[in-house]
């Protein structure tokens, strides 16, 4: 975007928000919708379910949920599906990851119709053991989704896998531990084998094009491209490999960064994605699609220890993931100011460098971006929602006193 429109974007958030004191959270409503619609265009008409980790804030997934095209919630705990089924935020919820927390299996197996909504994920038999430990025997039926390894190992046929692309999440790497499970799954009872999963970090989650990385760029693009077309004949051999066990409710795959890609596999039958409604910086680095920041924090200035320096309270809003400046959050209006090198983002004030600063007297805000999505969630109580007709205040998991870890 040029700087006129950066400006503008400046002056009229600045506007709408004259009233409030920062640090406060505020989501671009129309960044956000059009997010939402790119993230459609890429999908090819696979619906998306919404990953609410990214989002962590019911008002917002409600409004997704809204929206043609969206269908269901990717929770990231049991606990929090049980809420966000009571809440009748949907009735349609795949928990992302799998859980050991016996007292959410227990509420979940004491409600009848939350266990019609709700399906936990599984890799290992020691889940199904838990489950039926936590329940005892003759326990009633549960919703299980089965998780396929997406990593790529380039030297799976000298049966090493120490060369491993991606992240460590499941077990089940070939279609064989894939139909062990599932013959697993379908002996026990009280266990319903509804879906299959399998999220591929290191396409979905890892930019193409990062910025004056050039080599880097070229090898992720190999590897990416290497990686999907290993996964998309796993993917089908194992899917098959299952739907000849059991039928299907759903095959789940990809992420904010690999729709189009992921949405080509016929084996695929819906997309999951959160980041991307509110395109936090990490995802400022793909080359197939650009997104709008929709979620944003104002900080205020509160000294001017020099010129070309101003300094902000708060902003110390680190994201989760392997350290490294890409996880700090980005001072983005006024155009031009950069962290420190020796303070950077600190625990109560962050002092902010660049020509600009010298513009900026006490009492100025400063807008940031996080690096991550549902982060900035567990930081502020309350989104202020910006539309055209105004602001509007919605609370956040948080500020509903909602944490799930
Ligand atoms: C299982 C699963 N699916 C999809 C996603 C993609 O989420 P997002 O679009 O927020 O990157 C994630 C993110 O970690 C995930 O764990």
């Amino acid at each position: 975007m040029h700087n006129v429109a950066i400006n503008g974007l400046r002056a009229r958030y600045d506007s709408a928000t004259v009233e409030l004191d920062p640090p406060f959270a505020l989501v671009d409503l129309e960044a956000f919708r059009s997010n939402a619609q790119e993230l459609l265009r890429r999908a090819n008409d696979r619906p998306i379910r919404v990953a609410s980790k990214s989002v962590r804030c019911r008002d917002l997934l409600s409004q997704v949920l809204a929206m043609p095209g969206f269908a269901g919630v990717m929770a990231y705990s049991l606990s929090e599906a049980l809420w966000l089924f009571e809440t009748e935020l949907t009735d349609d919820i795949l928990v992302g990851y799998p859980t050991a927390d016996r007292g959410a299996l227990r509420a979940l197996a004491k409600d009848d119709a939350a266990r019609a909504a709700i399906t936990i994920m599984v890799d290992d038999v020691a889940q199904l053991d838990l489950v039926t430990d936590a329940l005892g025997a003759g326990h009633p039926d549960i919703r299980v989704c089965i998780e396929l390894d997406a990593s790529w190992r380039p030297l799976a046929g000298l049966k090493q896998d120490w060369l491993h692309v991606g992240v460590r999440r499941s077990p089940v790497h070939t279609p064989l531990d894939a139909a062990r499970l599932a013959r697993e799954v379908l002996r026990r009872p009280g266990f319903s084998l509804i879906g299959v999963m399998a999220y591929e970090a290191q396409i979905a989650g890892l930019g193409d094009a990062p910025r004056g990385k050039p080599v880097r760029a070229a090898a992720v693009r190999m590897m990416q491209r290497r990686s999907f077309a290993e996964l998309a004949e796993r993917r089908a051999a194992a899917v098959a490999a299952i739907r000849a066990l059991a039928p299907l409710e759903f095959v789940n795959g990809g992420g904010t960064g690999s729709l189009e890609r992921t949405s080509t596999e016929d084996a695929v039958t819906e997309l999951a994605a959160g980041s991307g409604l509110l395109a936090p910086t990490l995802f400022d680095t793909y080359q197939a699609f650009r997104l709008r920041p929709a979620a944003l924090f104002a900080l205020p200035v509160v000294r001017r220890p020099a010129s070309g320096v101003a300094t902000v309270f708060g902003g110390g809003y680190l994201a989760s993931g392997p350290v490294g400046s890409d996880r700090l959050p980005t001072p983005y209006l006024p155009q031009g100011l950069r962290l420190t090198g020796t303070e950077a983002a600190g625990e109560v004030q962050t002092p902010l460098l660049g020509a600009v600063a010298d513009e900026l007297t006490v009492g100025d805000r400063v807008w940031f971006r996080h690096a991550k999505a549902g982060e900035l969630a567990e930081r502020f109580a309350q989104f202020h929602l910006l539309d055209s007709g105004g602001l509007t205040t919605v609370p956040t998991y948080r500020g509903e006193r909602r944490c799930f870890g």
